[in-house]
């Protein structure tokens, strides 16, 4: 297993659309891998591949609370085909560290992927989960929660970045 490198806002490779994934193999399921590592490393309940710099769409997500159990899932080639309603929750994401804002979202939604065998299912999930999911879809079409922000907040943001990382 190895650690990934997670890309920063405002870096342009987190602006690009990923494409679905074809062959559900071994090398697959090691990114995977990697994936969750470098989640769990991180202290995130969620990560993209766009987030380390592969453009396939692939995320992960723990929702465990602390003293849970792992609810570790994959989802491959995500789909997300109703919307219902709006939530406004506080998000925050390991690409933009140390920022929080409000976003809102769909209340409800229904999803399809596909697991790391390749299995399809489809959920229908709301609350944390449902947020998760859509801030997570959305870095695989080159979306970052800040992109919902006024204009003024995300040049604050870019700078708070730009002084963290130095560039
Ligand atoms: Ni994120």
């Amino acid at each position: 297993m190895a650690l990934l490198e997670i890309l920063h806002y405002p870096d342009e490779r987190l602006h690009q659309r990923a494409k679905p994934v074809t062959e559900f193999n071994d090398e697959l399921r090691q990114f995977i891998e990697n994936m969750k590592e470098t989640m769990y490393e991180s202290n995130g309940i969620g990560l993209a591949a766009t987030q380390v710099n592969v453009q396939k769409r692939i995320f992960v997500t723990d929702l465990a609370k602390e003293n849970e159990a792992s609810m570790f899932t994959v989802y491959i080639n995500p789909i997300i085909s109703d919307k219902i309603g709006e939530i406004k929750g506080e998000e925050g994401c390991l690409s933009v560290p140390g920022v929080f804002e409000t976003v809102t979202r769909a209340e409800k939604i229904t999803l399809q992927y596909h697991d790391e065998k390749g299995n399809l299912h489809t959920i229908t999930c709301d609350g944390l989960k449902a947020i998760c999911i859509q801030h997570e879809n959305d870095h695989l079409d080159g979306k970052v929660f800040v992109d919902y922000l006024s204009g003024l907040k995300q040049n604050f943001i870019k700078k708070k970045m730009k002084k963290l990382f130095k560039k």
